[in-house]
């Protein structure tokens, strides 16, 4: 194999390439440690000509390439396995914005652009790149783009699927597919972006995307709302639409016990309101429509205001803040995004990344939450997410001092239970994380023969020796 990394060596140059244990380690485990696989290589390409020749050598010699970007993944799509047979191949130095298009919307960027610097160069043009969440500092475009990510706007931009235009993908031939168009309208036979799009790894590797842009929202109202349960939330939710002339771009749900997790591992952490509650919403409301100073006119948080008030009346609030300013804004939406933070310092958890219709939430939590406590009466449920999506990371923290792997032992019984209810309820077992290699088995159990049938299809027609992400989403 040395003359295999030789090889490598040749297309990739030594900043390319990392052979040494120490040096590969990161990329070998996952953001929650739960996967820990070896590889032969971690490559590093600078450019979509070395990605081709990679997959060119790797195809030649049948070696298995798992594509990794920022490694924020929660399946372990992007952590080789551990028989030591696969190369990870990081876009992490293909990292360049190529080009911003203000007058058509756009942006051109290389695979490794970390999500952050996208949001960022966007704000700099005076446009928004509206795909957002926890990991954004850290994950990247290709990342995104392969787990078609959700995040926190999504219900109202949609997710990483309707952010994007077009893309370059090198196939598991090593050859380079230019999709790079930048049309809003492409009607010429089957749709091969959207093959790629959520694919995590299995079909290609996104090596380019040009992304669409919005216009930078000028006037954005934010508060930190108790309500007494997840029911009053949708509620709160269904009306808030019309109330603010469809100006919802957020709509987050917690619990105590998440909140309660935050409080005690995140440091600064601080509680909005006075007393305790069972349930929280995050609402943010966000505008192109800038206030004009001195004018006098309703902004969106006078009508924000005025919407609470009458919730409150109606017992949908029970207590509500309003953001005066953007670091209260930021102290709320830190209480909301550490979540998993907080999850992973306080210790063992399972993740259960699902969705449903927006008005099942309250019966789904119903069931779902007696279901995971008749699994394993001790465990402490940490539910909370993008309610606006229907969207709830039904999470479920080990009982306090028990070690990984005693909880573990009960975590088929606890997700096949929430799973049951999940799919009773025509939903999703797997939202917005993707399904990598923690959710093989379960996609195979829920998803129908045709569909199941018509994957392992496409995925043998594009990748016929099977070198693609192996064994991550569906096997072959
Ligand atoms: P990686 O983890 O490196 O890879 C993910 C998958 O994509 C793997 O299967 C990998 O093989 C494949 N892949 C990566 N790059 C490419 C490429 N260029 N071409 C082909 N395949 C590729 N996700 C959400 O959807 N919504 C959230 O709100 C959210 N919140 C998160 C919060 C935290 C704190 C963390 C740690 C994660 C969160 N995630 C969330 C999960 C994760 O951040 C997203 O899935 C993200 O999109 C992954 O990007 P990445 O660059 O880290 O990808
Ligand atoms: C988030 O929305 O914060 C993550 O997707 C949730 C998780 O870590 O379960
Ligand atoms: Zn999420």
């Amino acid at each position: 194999m040395s003359d295999f990394v030789d090889k490598l060596h040749a297309i990739v140059g030594e900043r390319g390439l990392i052979t040494d244990a120490q040096g590969q380690h990161p990329y070998l485990t996952d953001w929650r440690d739960n996967y820990l696989g070896t590889a032969l290589a971690i490559v590093r390409p600078a450019t979509t000509e070395e990605v081709a020749a990679v997959v060119k050598l790797c195809a030649a010699l049948r070696v298995a390439i798992v594509p990794q970007g920022g490694n924020t993944g929660m399946v372990g799509g992007g952590t080789p396995h551990e028989n030591g047979h696969e190369i990870v191949l990081s876009l992490n130095r293909m990292n360049r914005i190529l080009e911003v298009d203000e007058i058509g919307y756009s942006m051109t960027v290389e695979a490794g652009v970390v999500l952050k610097t996208i949001q960022e160069t966007a704000a700099r043009h005076d446009r928004l790149f509206p795909l957002s969440l926890a990991a954004e500092g850290s994950c990247t475009i290709g990342g995104n783009l392969s787990t078609n990510a959700g995040g926190v706007q999504v219900l109202h931009y949609g997710n990483a699927r309707q952010l994007v235009l077009g893309l370059e993908v090198v196939t598991p031939h090593g050859e380079i597919w230019n999709g790079l168009r930048a049309l809003k309208k492409d009607n010429t036979g089957y749709d091969l972006r959207d093959l790629y799009l959520g694919a995590e790894g299995t079909l290609g590797i996104v090596t380019k995307a040009v992304l669409k842009l919005w216009p930078k929202p000028k006037d954005v109202a934010t508060s930190w709302i108790a309500v007494p349960s997840p029911e009053a939330a949708v509620t709160l939710l269904s009306g808030a639409h019309a109330a603010s002339e469809d100006n919802v771009t957020s709509c987050e749900l917690m619990s105590r016990q998440g909140i309660d997790l935050v409080l005690k591992h995140i440091p600064g952490a601080a509680d909005p309101l006075a007393e305790r509650h069972d349930w929280y919403v995050l609402l943010e409301w966000s505008s192109t429509r800038a206030r004009r100073a001195g004018a006098n006119e309703t902004g969106l948080s006078e009508k924000m205001e005025g919407y609470l008030g009458e919730a409150l009346e109606k017992g949908l609030v029970l207590d509500a803040a309003l953001a005066q300013n953007e670091t209260q804004a930021r102290a709320f939406w830190g209480l909301r995004e550490n979540h998993s933070e907080a999850q992973k310092r306080e210790g063992p958890s399972i993740k259960h990344d699902v969705s449903v219709s927006v008005s099942k939430i309250p019966a789904f939590m119903k069931e779902g939450l007696l279901a995971m406590k008749k699994a394993l009466p001790e465990c402490r449920p940490v539910p909370f997410g993008h309610v606006g999506d229907g969207n709830i990371h039904f999470n479920c923290q080990s009982p306090p001092g028990w070690d990984k792997k005693r909880f573990m032992a009960h975590s088929e019984a606890i997700s096949a239970a929430v799973y049951d209810i999940v799919v009773a309820h025509g939903g999703s077992i797997s939202a917005e994380h993707g399904i990598g290699q923690l959710k093989v088995d379960e996609l195979a159990h829920y998803r129908s023969r045709i569909e199941l049938d018509t994957m392992r299809a496409i995925k043998r027609a594009l990748d016929p020796q099977n070198i693609m992400n192996p064994g991550k989403v569906i096997r072959v």
